[in-house]
């Protein structure tokens, strides 16, 4: 039985969606602790055999506070099996959905010292009802720019479940 962290950063609650999916399949045989980054940001990574990250972006950026936990444990990181994955609505592109051609996970790689071992990118959802007038507005604009849909009384989940446990099943063997 190997002891597993699933830490997400989220702003909308999607990456904990895909994260609860992942903790699902994982469990069997396993014990994993889902945490909230913005919870427990100095949570002690010691006691785990697994760590797996994930993070959803906003305005082409993940947030700080996975910068933050990456450098903070990145000696840590490095002495387990490891996982990091990203979750945006460019990945819902089949060109930009795997970790070697999503631009987002791509660029943040490169700011990021550590290597994780194992990469994934989901594509997110879009929740239009449930933004404020500024955020609608602003990812209507940036959906018509990539050709999405801009029905603002709509939701659209892109996310590819089977793939989604794919991953999971990765966690359970790494
Ligand atoms: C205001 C806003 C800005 C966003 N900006 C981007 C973006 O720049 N690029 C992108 O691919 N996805 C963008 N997204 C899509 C999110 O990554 C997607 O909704 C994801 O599922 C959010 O995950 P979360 O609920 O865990 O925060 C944006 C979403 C919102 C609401």
């Amino acid at each position: 039985m190997a002891k597993i962290l699933i830490i997400y950063s989220t702003t909308d609650g999607h990456t904990r969606s895909i994260c609860e999916r992942l903790q699902s399949i994982a469990a069997n045989g396993n014990d994993v602790d889902l945490v909230a980054m913005a919870e427990q940001p100095d949570i002690d990574i010691a006691p785990y055999d697994k760590v797996v990250i994930g993070a959803s972006i906003r305005y082409g950026k993940h947030k700080p506070e996975v910068f933050d936990f990456i450098k903070r444990n990145h000696a840590a990181l490095e002495g387990k099996a490891n996982a990091l994955f990203s979750v945006n609505v460019v990945a819902r592109k089949p060109e930009k959905n795997t970790p070697e051609t999503n631009p987002y996970l791509q660029k943040f790689l490169q700011k990021i010292a550590w290597k994780p071992d194992n990469l994934a990118v989901f594509a997110g959802k879009i929740d239009y009802p449930r933004y404020g007038t500024f955020d609608r507005t602003m990812i209507r604009f940036i959906m018509w720019m990539g050709k999405g849909p801009t029905d603002p009384t709509q939701t659209f989940e892109f996310t590819d479940w089977d793939k989604v446990d794919e991953f999971g099943r990765r966690i359970v063997a790494m």
